[in-house]
C-alpha cells in the first residue's frame, strides 16, 4: 500500500497527538511532533536568556539549537543540543511564551525546513497548526481537530496532573484561549484550517471513536493513492 503523509492541524489541547500517534502506531508510520519543536526552541530562549523581541539574538541563538527526536522504551521523546527536554518542554513556563515564539519567520523557516526534510519519505503522521496549509501542503489527508474549550481545559488539566505539573484549571484555560488568538491571528502561517481539509469536532468522542474515523479515512486515501 502507498505511503502517505498524514497531517493534523487544530487548536491547543484537543488530541492532536493523541490522535497523531495513535495513527502512527496503527500504520507503522513515524510520527512527527511539530510543536515540540516549537516548545524545544522557547526553552532554549528562556534558559539562554535570549530576548525573542531582538531578531538579530533570535538569529544567533537559532545557530545554536539542534533538536532531534528518539524512540525510547515506545515513547517519543525531545532532544534539544543532546538533552532529553521532553518533561521540561511541556511546563507552563514554556506554554506562556512558545506562541510569541513560534510567530517569529526565522524561527519557523527553520523548523519547517527540518521538518519537511523530515517527510520527504512519506509515511509520516504529522501534528501542529501549519501542517496542512504550509509544511507539507500535498498531504493526502488532511484533518483539522476541534473540541470546545472547556474540554479540551480538562483534558490538559488531568494530562498536565499526570506528568506531575502543577497548573490551575483556570490558568490552563486561559493559556489555551491565549495560544489559540495569537496562533490563529499572526501574520506567518496562522492556524487555519486547509481548504482540503476534514473537520472532526471530538469534544463528544472517545480516543478510539477518533481513531477509527481518522483510520477509515486514511485507509479510503491509501486505497486512491496510486502506488
Ligand atoms: O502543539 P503544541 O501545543 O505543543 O504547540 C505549541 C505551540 O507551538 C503552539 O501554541 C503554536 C506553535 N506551533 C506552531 O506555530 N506551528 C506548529 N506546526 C506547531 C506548533
Amino acid at each position: 500500500m502507498k505511503r502517505i503523509i498524514i497531517a493534523i492541524d487544530g487548536y491547543s489541547s484537543c488530541g492532536k497527538s493523541t490522535l497523531a500517534k495513535g495513527l502512527a502506531k496503527s500504520l507503522h508510520y513515524a510520527y512527527l511532533d511539530s510543536g515540540a519543536m516549537y516548545r524545544a526552541v522557547t526553552l532554549y530562549f528562556l534558559d539562554n536568556q535570549v530576548d525573542y523581541n531582538d531578531p538579530a539574538a533570535v538569529l544567533e541563538a537559532l545557530r545554536h539549537i539542534e533538536i532531534h527526536f528518539e524512540r525510547i522504551e515506545g515513547q517519543n521523546r525531545t532532544f534539544l543540543n543532546g538533552r532529553d527536554v521532553e518533561h521540561d518542554i511541556r511546563e507552563m513556563r514554556v506554554s506562556d511564551h512558545v506562541s510569541p515564539v513560534s510567530a517569529i519567520s526565522v524561527v519557523r523557516r527553520a523548523m519547517v525546513e527540518q521538518q519537511q526534510s523530515m517527510g520527504r519519505r512519506r509515511g509520516i503522521v504529522a501534528d501542529g497548526r501549519d501542517i496542512g496549509t504550509v509544511v507539507f501542503p500535498d498531504a493526502e489527508l488532511k484533518i483539522f481537530l476541534t473540541a470546545d474549550v472547556d474540554v479540551r481545559t480538562s483534558r490538559r488539566h488531568l494530562e498536565l496532573a499526570a506528568k506531575g505539573i502543577d497548573a490551575e484549571w483556570d490558568e490552563i484555560k486561559r493559556n489555551l484561549s491565549e495560544r489559540d488568538r495569537i496562533d490563529s491571528s499572526r501574520a506567518d502561517s496562522p492556524l487555519r484550517k486547509a481548504d482540503d481539509a476534514v473537520v472532526i469536532d471530538n469534544t463528544l468522542l472517545s480516543e478510539d471513536q477518533q481513531l477509527e474515523k481518522a483510520l477509515a479515512l486514511a485507509k479510503s486515501k491509501m486505497d486512491q493513492t496510486p502506488g
